[in-house]
């Protein structure tokens, strides 16, 4: 999420600025990266129940996804709709 904000990709709002409030930071992840990241935890989980757009298998909020060195080349996609 926040390398999405530094550098203005469309779509990611993060209305919260990255405290796990609003979902409006929603991603899709490629589902070949999907088994890299860390599983989502309970408070994720309640706020993907809400997005505006459909929720996926692959659906995550990017503020929560800690990137590492091992993400690098990490796939996302951004729904067509956060609001
Ligand atoms: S930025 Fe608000 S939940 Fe991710």
């Amino acid at each position: 999420m926040e390398a999405a904000v530094r550098n203005a990709v469309p779509g990611i709002l993060a209305e919260c600025g990255g405290n796990a409030m609003c979902a409006t930071c929603h991603v899709y992840v490629d589902e070949g990266w999907s088994g890299c990241l860390a599983d989502v935890e309970e408070l994720e989980d309640e706020l993907l129940i809400g997005v505006a757009a459909d929720r996926r298998a692959t659906s995550r909020l990017s503020c929560q996804i800690r990137m590492t060195a091992t993400l690098d080349g990490l796939i996302l996609r951004v729904p067509d709709k956060q609001v």
